[in-house]
């Protein structure tokens, strides 16, 4: 069996973060995705954070694995041309432009509708129609206006963004589904569509349980789950729960052994109600398992804060992976806080292609984040990204270019 996407062709737009985490995911499923390029430039994060002179940046290669890429000057006459001959070939044009980039370029919906009737137009914008549609964004402009960044953080601090890319890699994923599921709808149609994921929106679905709690506090005015209750006033608007678990299961982020040297020694802990007993147990707080202010989720809730007190202190005299193995060994949910280093170095990631070595022959060995979407009959393989323009030649010679025609287009620099 080849892999999943096996002979879908993909006309690859995207540049920075949230594009390009579509078009490589849809690469690791078997799609061949051919990146254009701006001639001598390419894709700006190629030179973005740059740890090796004059040599592609992790930036650009950890998003842009498994593509072939050429140079196109789209702007020119003759790229017009060679772009108009790439969407009769592609099935999925993917492009994360500035508002109204692809239509100054010559190239609307209708123009590619015209050219290729079965192609899928597949775009990341950061709003969708509104107010705010023509505005270029950036991933912690979508966290801020997602509403990520005014629910995360602390009560009597400012609002924060998180380190997760929910606004680029979020909305890339949330592409890459959309465009799937359109040419699925393909196969029985014939017809090809428009796929539109604003990052806003992206944003916004990830924080779906906030907009539950919105609701919640509109109706009851408190929510006992959070670190605000009991003993402080709830404004209008869902406020900062700090570390507070998102779900009904009460959680609270503690420190563990070495937590004064170590900024990552914190275990998240879940109060999971099932395991109220063994957690008292481990803890040597058996009285609570009776005592009517600890026995019930409900009766619990006000006391959270003095709860997870008494956990550190147990957690305090354990390191975090320590602390893993004796609560696993009760069923009682709970997490270490683990570094980019740990991570890096975890021998199950690299056993399930989760963290992978990659060869590139400029830079030498780095580590990447491989697919995290496991397909069983379809594995993904991870190869290096492209150079700039490295199958330019290549892709132009499939569309039926010759090698005057190529060298004619190098020559006035479309290529
Ligand atoms: N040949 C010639 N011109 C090309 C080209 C090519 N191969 N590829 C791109 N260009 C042109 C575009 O047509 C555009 O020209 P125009 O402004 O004259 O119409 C220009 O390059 C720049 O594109 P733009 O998308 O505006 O880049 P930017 O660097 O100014 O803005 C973003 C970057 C990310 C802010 C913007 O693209 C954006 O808002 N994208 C949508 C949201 C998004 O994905 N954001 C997250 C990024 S991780």
């Amino acid at each position: 069996m080849g892999k999943a996407l096996d002979g879908v062709k993909i006309l690859d737009f995207t540049h920075v973060q949230s594009g390009p985490t579509c078009t490589q995911l849809l690469a690791w499923f078997g799609a061949d995705v051919i990146k254009v390029e701006k001639a001598g430039e390419g894709d700006v994060t190629r030179q973005q954070l740059r740890d090796i002179d004059g040599v592609d940046s992790l930036y650009f290669t950890m998003l842009n694995h498994n593509k072939r890429s050429i140079t196109l000057d789209t702007k020119s006459a003759q790229g017009k041309e060679v772009l108009v001959a790439l969407i009769r070939h592609c099935d999925v044009l993917v492009e994360n432009f500035a508002p109204g980039a692809l239509d100054r370029m010559g190239f609307s919906w209708e123009r590619i509708n015209e050219i290729n009737p079965r192609m899928i137009v597949a775009s990341v914008k950061g709003f969708g129609p509104g107010p705010y549609e023509d505005c270029k964004v950036y991933e912690n402009v979508a966290q801020c206006a997602g509403g990520a960044a005014s629910t995360t953080g602390f009560d009597d601090g400012p609002p924060l963004v998180t380190g997760a890319q929910i606004g680029d890699s979020g909305t890339g994923l949330h592409l890459a589904l959309g465009i799937v599921t359109a040419l699925f709808q393909r196969e029985k149609t014939g017809e090809g569509q428009r796929v539109l994921a604003a990052m806003q929106d992206a944003v916004l679905n990830l924080c779906r349980v906030k907009l539950r709690d919105q609701q919640r506090l509109d109706r009851r005015g408190v929510m006992e789950e959070y670190p605000q209750f009991p003993d402080k006033e709830f404004g209008e608007a869902v406020p900062r729960a700090g570390n507070a678990s998102g779900g009904g299961q009460p959680g609270w982020i503690l420190k563990c052994k070495g937590w004064q040297h170590d900024p990552n020694a914190y275990i998240y802990f879940i109060t999971q109600a099932p395991v109220w007993d063994k957690i008292c147990k481990v803890i040597g707080e058996e009285s609570w398992i009776t005592d009517p202010s600890y026995a019930t989720p409900k009766a619990r809730l006000p006391h959270l804060k003095t709860i997870f007190s008494r956990i550190e202190e147990w957690t305090k005299t354990k390191d975090k992976f320590e602390a893993m193995d004796i609560l696993n060994g009760y069923d009682i949910p709970c997490g270490p806080i683990l570094s980019m280093k740990e991570l890096a170095e975890e021998p199950s990631l690299r056993a399930t292609g989760t963290v992978v070595e990659v060869d590139h022959p400029k830079r030498g060995k780095y580590l990447t984040v491989g697919n995290p979407i496991k397909l069983s009959k379809s594995p993904t393989d991870v190869e290096r990204s492209p150079l700039l323009g490295e199958h330019t030649e290549e892709v132009l010679s499939q569309l039926g270019y010759s090698g005057d025609q190529i060298a004619a287009l190098r020559e006035s620099k479309v290529i």
